[in-house]
């Protein structure tokens, strides 16, 4: 028995990956050796999935037959649909993709493959169907007609498309795509390492996705971006950031968005969602909220400065989502269909070289107790 209190894992080291390095001090994200910064600027979310899965970014002719593949994948299985449209229409999007993901899992003929062939389709499937299923559901729920994939067009594209109905313009796919290479992976994040758990026990791919989904659903890892954007609505506007953060800070409440197991620096992430939303707000002419969050910023960030409490990844998506006209609920999603990259990619180092993960714990609870019958109890 011990009195050590939990310690969430910090600083534990649980496997050996050659897929994303972080240095938090230093505030740096490096993607199989390529820094962060260098991939937005030059690259495109397919590329990014490429280098993640493979290690390498694509030849011109890998990269052909990715999006091939993919576009091939962007199609809705009918049995699929039917079972959305069985759904509560105010369900949760996260738990809808969890369910969509296992219903995918009954549909894939590789689902119980475990080579590294079956495992690769089943990724690419998996990443063509996330952005179909949480905008589709968006549709259903609201009663709107379904829309068709373009295969001629990015995954970020697609999901702007539809989503709104509307043929996105070239800044807001920029800025979409971006944004999904900057979510793509994050080392041994809590969704990622419970993807690794699930399919440590030599659980198929699709049930280690469902484990990831249900995982990053929490607000304190990727729940936290639509809680930014609650905690923006609840402010409501400009001149009332202040006092709200008075009592944010009397109540001594966690501001969403803030914070990081890893980073004790700005995220970096969250330095370029800055510039974005900043861009997105002027093209948009609606600035509030990406005032707002920079206001909440200034206010927050020195008060918990000593702490090495920076804005995370979640505090600037907010306001850039939101001014694209993406409905709040819709945020931890988009995250799910980027970071789905990164879970497979970590899955497929998972199962090439597998050790269960069976920790222990400290016993603390009673011992030497004796039978006692119901009547006596
Ligand atoms: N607002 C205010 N204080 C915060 C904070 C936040 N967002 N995040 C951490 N802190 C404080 C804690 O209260 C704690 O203070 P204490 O030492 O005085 O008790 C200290 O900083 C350490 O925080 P802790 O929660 O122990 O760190 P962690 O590594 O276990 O948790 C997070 C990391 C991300 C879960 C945590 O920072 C958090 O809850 N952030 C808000 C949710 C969020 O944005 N999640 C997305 C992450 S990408």
């Amino acid at each position: 028995m011990s009195d050590k209190k939990p310690s969430g894992l910090e600083d534990v080291v649980v496997a050996a990956s050659s897929i994303c390095y972080i240095d938090g001090k230093r505030g740096q994200l490096v993607y199989r050796g390529y820094d962060i910064d260098d991939l937005v600027k030059n690259a495109s979310f397919e590329e990014v999935a490429w280098l993640l899965w493979n290690g390498n970014l694509p030849t011109q002719s890998e990269l052909d037959s990715l999006r091939h593949d993919l576009a091939v994948a962007m199609h809705f299985p009918r049995h699929l649909l039917e079972v959305l449209r069985e759904l509560p229409f105010d369900s949760n999007p996260m738990r809808v993709l969890a369910i969509a993901t296992a219903t995918l899992g009954t549909l894939d003929p590789d689902a119980d493959s475990m080579t590294p062939e079956a495992n690769r389709k089943k990724a690419i499937r998996l990443t063509a169907m996330l952005p179909l299923v949480t905008t589709a559901w968006h549709r259903i729920r609201n009663g709107y007609d379904l829309l068709e994939s373009n295969p001629e067009k990015s995954l970020a594209w697609n999901f702007l498309y539809m989503l709104t109905g509307q043929e996105p313009d070239d800044y807001a796919v920029e800025t979409f795509d971006a944004a999904l290479i900057l979510h793509a992976d994050h080392e041994l994040n809590a969704s990622t390492f419970s993807a690794r758990v699930t399919a440590a026990t030599l659980s198929d791919l699709h049930s280690s996705v469902c484990s990831a989904i249900n995982t990053l659903k929490g607000p304190l890892h990727g729940g936290a971006n639509e809680a930014v954007m609650r905690m923006l609505e609840d402010i409501g506007s400009l001149d009332n950031v202040d006092a709200y953060m008075e009592q944010m800070r009397a109540d001594k409440k966690k501001v969403m968005g803030f914070g990081h197991r890893v980073y004790k620096a700005k995220d970096p992430r969250a330095v370029i969602l800055e510039g974005m939303s900043e861009e997105l707000g002027k093209r948009a002419n609606d600035t509030k909220w990406f005032e707002m969050t920079r206001r909440v910023e200034e206010i927050f960030q020195p008060t918990v400065a000593s702490k090495g409490i920076y804005p995370n990844v979640d505090f600037y998506s907010a306001s850039a989502y939101h001014v694209m006209g993406i409905p709040g609920d819709m945020f931890t999603p988009i995250f799910a269909c980027s970071r789905v990259v990164g879970w497979t990619a970590h899955l497929f180092e998972q199962y090439a070289n597998n050790r269960i993960f069976r920790p222990s714990s400290d016993y603390v609870g009673p011992t030497g107790r004796k039978w006692q019958p119901v009547s006596e109890r």
